[in-house]
């Protein structure tokens, strides 16, 4: 037993203490005993971003970071995307198992039942300005069901998280495209039942006057393999968010729209888009060493590379990279793909970046798809927001059935004042640089 256990000296006190080894793991709250005296606190964990702090423990998804491997419930992320529909990996995630037939046909007939949205949604699109980001629109939107299922907020009751975990699966992408039409000042489509998730998603962005929406298969089969790459990513920046949120006990629509909140940003989910504009920054392939060299410089970074956990290529880049193949054969090469594999041949090549192990992330090759697809880059981010989804309510049921979790409750490293006496404001003194930091 003895490696399964931490000897530190406390220098101060030179006292010895064992701290057990849990899975790799010390109990941050085994630090406590460590005191110099009855009024101390005890020794606290500082560990700012979460560099090296596992806030729970999951068995959703594995990522090893150094091997390039990513499993949803063990089954490798190259076997589900070759071989599953994405609502098939959708009941995995959520599930633990994979479907049999039977439980499959009944998981997406479920979902199909929630795929409409109630009227009133459209009234709040409406209220949006035309050229409204789509990111901002959908967290909004998300956020608005709580108000139309308030029974959500029962999140203890299995059966009710069950319920709403099927509505925000059926209904994420009808907000999606309801943002896309609202932008064009289209009319919505309602979601049509004799597609699958993805055709679907392609009937409420796309149909127009047609009786009939119908998908071109490759097109549709790709978009349900980026929806699969990008169920769920383990502890992530968003799912973070979920879990943090959802553990004050506050409904799942407006946990889901915080998370989305989180991917939005430009060094999460919101990377796809910046990739797009970036490659039409550069223009042209004879552009990018000087480009790699701003980079260098610390001028910009290279949107779509680097990861805090992959430190070798991210698999998910390299499937999409494969989709990608497939998917110019139906439209035509996009251009793009040339600036993105000459950056990707000179970054993999150059010191900067084989030092800091820095490789395209799954953000550098979806935007290139999903443009070739049909989808404008402002729509990208959405696009990640409706299959993550399931991953954030895997996450968020997890977690409420998880006994050692709480409301989420960091400590902080006090860096301000000790007390002071209040001056009355007549008597003030204006302060330069006020605060301590
Ligand atoms: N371009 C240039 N330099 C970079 C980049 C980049 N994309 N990413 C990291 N670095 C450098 C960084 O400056 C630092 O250098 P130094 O040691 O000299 O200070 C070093 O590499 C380590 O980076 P870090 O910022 O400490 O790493 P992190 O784990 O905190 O950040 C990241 C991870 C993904 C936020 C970061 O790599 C990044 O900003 N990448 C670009 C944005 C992006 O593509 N995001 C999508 C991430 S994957 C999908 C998702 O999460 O949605």
């Amino acid at each position: 037993m003895a490696d399964q256990v931490l000897k530190v000296v406390d220098q101060r006190t030179k006292l010895a203490y064992d701290l057990p080894l849990f899975k790799g793991a010390i109990r941050s709250m085994d630090l406590r005993q460590i005191k110099t005296g009855p009024e101390d606190f005890g020794v606290v964990g500082y560990d700012p971003a979460f560099l090296n702090t596992a806030a729970c423990q999951s068995s959703i998804t594995f990522i090893d970071g150094d091997k390039g491997i990513l499993r949803y419930r063990g089954y490798p992320i190259e076997q589900l995307a070759e071989k599953c529909s994405f609502l098939e990996v959708a009941y995995l995630i959520l599930n633990g198992e994979l479907p049999t037939e039977g439980q499959l046909e009944n998981w997406v007939d479920d979902i199909k039942h929630h795929t409409m949205l109630h009227e009133k949604t459209k009234n709040f699109l409406e209220s949006f300005n035309h050229d409204a980001h789509p990111m901002g629109m959908f967290i909004s939107c998300v956020a608005a069901l709580s108000t139309i299922y308030p029974e959500s907020r029962n999140v203890l009751d299995p059966e009710n998280r069950k319920l709403q975990i099927r509505r925000l699966i059926g209904k994420v992408p009808t907000i999606a495209a309801y943002t896309y039409r609202h932008s064009l000042g289209y009319p919505y489509v309602y979601p049509d039942n004799d597609l699958n998730y993805s055709e679907n998603f392609m009937n409420m962005l796309w149909r127009m006057v047609e009786p009939k929406y119908r998908a071109n298969p490759v097109l549709s089969r790709a978009l349900e393999i980026l929806f699969i790459l990008h169920a769920d990513h383990e502890q992530n920046c968003s799912a973070n968010v979920m879990r943090a949120a959802g553990s004050s006990q506050a409904d799942p629509y407006v946990s889901v729209a915080a998370a989305a909140a989180a991917l939005s940003g430009p060094l999460h989910g919101g990377a796809n888009e910046e990739v797009l504009k970036m490659l039409d920054e550069i223009g042209t392939k004879d552009r990018v060493p000087a480009y790699i060299e701003k980079v260098k410089a610390g001028h910009v970074k290279l949107m779509g590379f680097g990861h805090r956990v992959y430190k070798n290529y991210d698999p998910r880049a390299r499937i999409i990279k494969w989709a990608a193949d497939q998917v110019f054969v139906a439209t035509g090469r996009n251009p793009k793909l040339d600036i993105a594999m000459e950056l990707e041949r000179v970054a993999l090549e150059d010191e900067y970046f084989i030092k800091r192990k820095l490789y395209p992330n799954v953000d550098f090759y979806s935007g290139i798809i999903y443009q070739a697809l049909g989808f404008n880059p402002n729509l990208f981010t959405v696009l990640f927001a409706i299959p993550r989804t399931v991953g954030w309510l895997a996450q968020w049921q997890e977690m409420l059935e998880d006994p050692e979790q709480k409301i989420a409750r960091p400590r902080q490293i006090y860096t301000g004042y000790d007390a002071r006496e209040l001056v009355p404001i007549g008597k003030r003194v204006a302060q330069v640089a006020a605060l301590a930091r």
